[in-house]
């Protein structure tokens, strides 16, 4: 029987070489490969700045801090994305105001922009299975109603809008390289991305306790920074990008292809280039499918399974959550299935067989 997982890590003799260099090099943090790789990723977006951190949730508390988000504020998000989306914010005290989502599974504009009021401060828009949320109208309401728009990039690195590539259209953006994703670092890692020099710079100085010099202090930081061997691992994976996305979306079309009258097929909007981080699919019977593709090697996994606005931490916490329909009616259905840059396209068939097999029996 063949085993093949949900995801697989990237790893090649470039990157061990690149690792070992770094190794040898006697600097281990925030040295010339982590500048090098800030310089790489920031261009590979189209922005003019890129600063690294320790993981997305440590970059964006840093950006928030940076913000200064204050208690009360509101900040508007979708309720079907990773829990961590929202942590940094209500640790400042600010409040999620959660909205259903589109046909894209991402956040839904028009729910985004009613949800405003005197208090919206922000909006988190995240481009959730890599592919885009549709940011015209979001950009639009945001630039009206003055507010801030930082994009959720942890799984869409190199996805597109209408040509535009997903991190470049915000106030600023933010991207998680933790080992499942499109682009990772061999452990932990992340970055914000922005064009404001204002932001980076401090976003720079808090993640390196407030360091404007070696012993000065110009704000009260943390040690939230990179280093020089998960970066160097990084900066080759990031050569490799376009190609493995490349190979993710070739996977999809085989999925498509195979498993279009057996489930209901992810979206992908004529305006977006998705990266399916993730190949979701919808069907009813979610768990009797995630069991059997079990039993046959298949791994699979359901991203997410309790919206943020039904999470213990959240219930109780803040008054008046919605009922969210689009979401809850997702959460019942959803079922992603293998897909990674180097995934074999005869694993892919083996799935789709499995899948067959058990629609066929009932
Ligand atoms: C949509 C989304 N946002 C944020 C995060 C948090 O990223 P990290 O694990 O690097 O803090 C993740 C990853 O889990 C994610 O998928």
């Amino acid at each position: 029987m063949k085993t093949i997982p949900l995801s697989k890590p990237f790893l090649n003799a470039e990157v061990r070489e690149a690792v070992n260099l770094a190794l040898e090099s006697g600097r281990y943090i925030l040295g010339e490969q982590c500048a090098a790789f800030e310089r790489e990723l920031a261009e590979y977006v189209g922005v003019r700045h890129c600063v690294l951190s320790s993981s997305w949730t440590a970059a964006v508390m840093v950006l928030h801090d940076t913000m200064e988000l204050r208690p009360g504020d509101e900040v508007i998000v979708p309720a079907h994305t990773a829990f961590p989306t929202i942590e940094p914010l209500i640790h400042r005290g600010a409040v999620p105001v959660f909205v259903d989502v589109d046909d894209t599974y991402c956040i839904d504009p028009a729910a985004a922009e009613a949800a405003v009021t005197a208090r919206t401060v922000g909006i988190i828009p995240v481009h959730l299975y890599g592919h885009p949320a549709d940011m015209d109208p979001i950009l639009a309401f945001a630039a009206k109603h003055g507010l801030w728009l930082v994009e959720d990039c942890a799984q869409a690195h190199g996805a597109r809008y209408r040509g535009r590539r997903v991190g470049s259209m915000g106030t600023a953006s933010a991207f998680s390289f933790y080992p499942s994703k499109n682009l990772a670092v061999f452990g932990d890692g992340g970055c914000i991305m922005t064009d404001d020099g204002a932001i980076a710079d401090k976003v720079r100085m808090l993640r390196d306790h407030g360091r404007t010099g070696k012993y000065i202090h110009q704000y009260v930081g943390y040690n939230l920074r990179f280093n020089e061997i998960q970066a160097a691992g990084g900066r080759v994976m990031l050569r490799h990008l376009d190609l493995l996305n490349a190979h993710r979306r070739s996977v999809a079309g085989r999925y498509r292809e195979r498993l279009g009258e057996l489930a209901q097929m992810p979206p992908e909007k004529p305006w977006a280039e998705a990266v399916y981080h993730m190949f979701v699919i919808r069907t009813p019977r979610r768990d009797a499918l995630a069991e059997f593709l079990g039993r046959r090697g298949v791994g699979t996994g359901v991203h997410y399974p309790v919206p943020n606005h039904r999470q213990p931490a959240i219930v109780g916490r803040f008054p008046a959550l919605p009922a969210l329909p689009r979401t809850e009616g997702l959460v019942a259905e959803i079922l992603s299935l293998p897909v990674f840059g180097e995934l074999p396209l005869e694993d892919v068939d083996y799935v789709c067989d499995q899948i067959a097999e058990f629609t066929r029996n009932g």
